[in-house]
């Protein structure tokens, strides 16, 4: 059985490569990994942290990609690798432009798309944008539909998509942590990034807040309510805010704009993975409008504000681990203040269990599609 697992961006690769990596174990699967590389150094930086090396790359970043910029390449070389390849299955992970054209790709060629991160959901298609329109129509187009928590499996019946067609696996982002830490255990460093201002405030016995922004909707008014909540919490004298810019330009120039002269707060290089995850390891609280860091902080006990007014990841916020506090800069600075000062607001965040996947979400994706597998051969036969 051939399969393509076609991945973009940083957060595709970290989810991506526990299934790589598993279906390369499994006899008679032969995986085609193929970056679309819609973005260049980060996802170089995970790739070459856990060793995958794809078999194809589409080398498609652009400086300035207009969304259809994006799609329209993604389709036009994914389907140029899909003539070439011919997959039997294409997988495809969560919600980028990567994902959706992808999966409209293989559509078009006829060729079945197992979907990883699916059934995430929001009440309205414009937040996360694109992303939430990108999974509608992934979910439209799956037939092999892994669902990372209850919820989104829910969310997926309540469509009426096929039950036997969703499976609960857990999100393989928990798989790609455990594997991170047991390098970084094996290696005994911490691996936090080698910045002398950080170390230096750090060493005075500051409190760690660990911040990322980049999501399209908080560009212009949401990421300058955020970075002036950032001043005002450096402002405080006791903690150091480490704030690892997303190199879209869209971000990375206001950011470094209005908080790169700040004695308290670090602007760092987007950090590899293994340096990121020793920083969730060492901060006292996450803020951030990143999906997959609101699903790593609960994981490792560390209270997450997210800097969004909507979630598809209601499981953080109902289970106490996470609080969705929205762009006013008054309330963020509040918040965070609160769990920085009141260790009983901060106990009831902190010692919450993860409630997104116990490690194993990537063995359970290849046993299904196996398994799936040899069900159609079995009933081709019967028939
Ligand atoms: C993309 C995804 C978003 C995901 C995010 C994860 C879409 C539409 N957006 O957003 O869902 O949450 O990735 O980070 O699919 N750049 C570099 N170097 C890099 C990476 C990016 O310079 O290594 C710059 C380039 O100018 C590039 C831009 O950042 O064009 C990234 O743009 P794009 O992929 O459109 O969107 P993101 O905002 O990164
Ligand atoms: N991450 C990283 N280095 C950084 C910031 C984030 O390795 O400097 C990791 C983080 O641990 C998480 C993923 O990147 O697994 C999240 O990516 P991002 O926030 O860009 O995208 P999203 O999850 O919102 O789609």
């Amino acid at each position: 059985m051939k399969i393509l697992v076609v991945f973009g961006t940083r957060p595709e690769a970290i989810k991506c490569f526990p299934v790589i990596e598993e279906l390369r174990r499994r006899p008679g699967v032969e995986v085609v990994a193929c970056t679309t590389a819609q973005h260049r150094h980060i996802l170089d930086q995970v790739m070459e942290l856990v060793g995958l090396v794809p078999d194809i790359d589409l080398h498609l970043m652009r400086e300035k990609p207009t969304l259809t910029d994006i799609t329209t390449d993604v389709l036009h070389r994914v389907g140029e690798v899909l003539a070439e390849v011919r997959p039997d299955r294409v997988l495809v992970q969560g919600d980028t432009t990567t994902a959706m054209a992808t999966a409209m790709a293989a559509f078009y060629h006829g060729v079945p798309v197992g979907h990883i991160e699916a059934g995430l959901r929001t009440d309205t298609i414009l937040s996360p944008w694109p992303e939430e329109a990108n999974r509608r129509i992934v979910s439209v187009i799956t037939d092999m539909h892994f669902a990372p928590t209850r919820a989104a499996r829910d969310n997926l019946l309540r469509e009426n998509i096929d039950p036997a067609s969703v499976y609960l696996t857990g999100n393989t982002v928990i798989d790609a942590l455990h594997s991170v830490r047991a390098r970084l255990a094996a290696a005994k460093t911490s691996s936090l990034p080698d910045n002398a201002k950080l170390r230096d405030l750090l060493d005075q016995g500051r409190k760690l807040i660990l911040m990322t922004a980049h999501r399209r909707e908080n560009w212009g008014e949401g990421i300058d309510a955020i970075c002036r909540a950032a001043r005002q919490l450096a402002d405080r004298g006791d903690v150091v805010i480490a704030l690892p810019v997303h190199p879209n330009p869209r971000v990375s120039v206001p950011v470094r704009a209005a908080l790169g002269d700040h004695p308290a707060i670090c602007l760092l290089e987007p950090l590899g993975y293994a340096e990121f995850v020793s920083m969730l390891g060492r901060c006292e609280i996450v803020l951030t409008d990143s999906g997959g860091v609101q699903e790593e902080a609960p994981a490792l006990g560390k209270p997450v504000l997210v800097l969004r007014d909507t979630t598809e990841r209601p499981e953080g916020v109902e289970a106490g681990c996470a609080r969705l506090i929205g762009l006013d800069a008054r309330r963020i600075v509040e918040e965070a203040t609160r769990l920085l000062d009141d260790p009983e607001a901060y106990g009831a965040m902190s010692h919450v269990a993860n409630p997104y996947g116990d490690g194993t979400a990537a063995r359970q994706i290849a046993d299904a599609i196996l398994s799936n597998a040899r069900g159609q051969r079995a009933r081709a036969v019967g028939a």
